[in-house]
C-alpha cells in the first residue's frame, strides 16, 4: 500500500478530532497479532477509537476456569496507547462466545453470580483507566421486545443480572462509560421500545449506565429516517449518550458501482446523524479483507469502507467528505 496515494489527507481521525468526535473500527485478531503492515498502518492512521472484534470476549480471554490469557488484549491496549487512540471494550456479558468450560458447566445461581462478578471485575479492573467505554451487556433483548430468555445469563439469573453487571463494572472502573449494546434497535420497534423501558428503569433505580450502542449491521438501501431521530432523542432524554458501535453495510456479491454508491450514501447518512447525536461511530472492521459478513451472511459482503486491497471505496470518501464538511462549518 502506498501510504499517501490511496486515501486522502488528512485522515478521518484528524477531521473527527476537530469535531470532538470519535471515529473507529473493530480490530481483527489475526492481522493485528501478525502485525500485517498495511493493516496496522491504516488502523493507526485513520481512527481515534478502536474496539476488539473478538479479543476481549470471554472465550478469548479465559480458555480455562479462573485462567486468563491477556496477550492479545494487552497488545491492543498498548497499540491504542501508542497511537493516542481511545478504546471501547467489547463485551462483558453476552450469550455468545462463552468458553466451553463455562457453557458446559451446571451452575447454581450463586455460582453463576460469583463467576460473572469475578469476570467483570477481573477484566474491567485490569484495564481500569484504559478503556473509554465498555459494552457491559450485549443483546439482552430479543426481536419481539422480550428478554432473550434462552440466554445463558437469563436462564441462570433472570433479569437481575443486568443491574448487577453495570454495578460491578462501575466498581471496577468508576470512570469508564458503561453501555448497553444491541442490534436492530435503531428505529422505533417493539425491540427498541423494550430497550428504552429497560434503560429507563435501570436509570430510575440508580444503576450506573451511561450509554446505548447501536450496532448497525445494515443491508444496502438503509437510509436515515425520522424514527431514528425520535429514538435517539428519547434515549438522550434519559441522560444516556449514544454511539454507533459496529457499523457495516453489506452488499450482494459481487457489488457493482451503483451498489457501492448506495452503500456510500448509507455511511454518509449514518455519520451525519452520528455527528449530531452520538459520541462515536465505529465500523466492524475497516477493510473487506477482514470482515465477518461473508461467513455469517453467505453471498453478501464488501460491507466496509476499504476494499480487500485496502483501497478506499466510495464509502470511505463519503465518510471523509461528511467530516470535512462539518469541519468547514465549524470553522466558517
Ligand atoms: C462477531 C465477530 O465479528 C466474528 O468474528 C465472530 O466470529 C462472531 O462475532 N454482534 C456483536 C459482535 O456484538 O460481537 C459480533 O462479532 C457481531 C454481531
Amino acid at each position: 500500500m502506498d501510504d499517501h496515494a490511496q486515501a486522502p489527507r488528512p485522515p478521518l481521525r484528524a477531521l473527527a478530532e476537530r469535531c470532538h468526535f470519535a471515529i473507529g473500527a473493530a480490530v481483527a485478531t489475526q492481522p493485528f497479532l501478525n502485525g500485517e503492515p498495511d493493516y496496522c498502518a491504516l488502523l493507526a492512521r485513520e481512527f481515534n477509537v478502536l474496539v476488539a472484534e473478538n479479543m476481549m470476549k470471554w472465550d478469548a480471554l479465559s480458555p480455562a476456569p479462573e485462567q486468563y490469557d491477556w496477550s492479545a488484549s494487552d497488545a491492543l491496549v498498548a497499540f491504542a496507547a501508542r497511537h493516542a487512540q481511545r478504546l471501547r471494550g467489547h463485551t462483558l456479558v453476552w450469550h455468545n462466545q462463552l468458553p466451553a468450560w463455562l457453557r458446559e458447566r451446571s451452575l447454581s445461581r450463586a455460582e453463576a453470580l460469583r463467576l460473572l462478578e469475578t469476570h467483570i471485575k477481573t477484566v474491567v479492573g485490569r484495564y481500569r483507566g484504559q478503556v473509554w467505554a465498555w459494552d457491559v451487556v450485549n443483546e439482552a433483548i430479543d426481536d419481539s421486545g422480550d428478554y432473550r430468555r434462552t440466554s445463558f445469563w437469563f436462564r441462570h439469573l433472570g433479569p437481575d443480572y443486568l443491574a448487577l453487571a453495570f454495578q460491578w463494572a462501575h466498581e471496577a472502573d468508576p470512570d469508564a462509560l458503561l453501555y448497553y449494546n444491541d442490534y436492530s434497535a435503531e428505529g422505533i420497534s417493539p425491540k427498541s421500545d423494550a430497550i428504552y423501558r429497560l434503560l429507563r428503569d435501570l436509570k430510575a433505580q440508580g444503576v450506573p449506565i451511561h450509554g446505548v450502542g447501536w450496532q448497525m449491521h445494515l443491508i444496502e438501501g438503509w437510509r436515515l429516517e425520522d424514527q431514528h431521530r425520535r429514538n435517539a432523542e428519547r434515549l438522550r432524554a434519559l441522560g444516556l449518550e449514544l454511539s454507533i458501535t459496529e457499523m457495516d453495510v453489506r452488499l450482494k456479491l459481487p457489488p457493482d458501482a451503483a451498489q457501492l454508491d448506495g452503500q456510500a450514501e448509507s455511511y454518509r447518512q449514518a455519520l451525519s446523524f452520528a455527528l449530531d447525536h452520538c459520541r462515536a461511530l465505529l465500523t466492524w472492521g475497516f477493510s473487506d479483507r477482514y470482515s465477518w459478513i461473508p461467513s455469517f451472511q453467505p453471498g453478501t459482503g464488501a460491507a466496509l469502507p476499504f476494499d480487500e486491497t485496502y483501497a478506499p471505496k466510495p464509502a470511505y470518501h463519503a465518510l471523509w467528505q461528511t467530516l470535512a464538511a462539518r469541519v468547514g462549518q465549524l470553522h466558517a
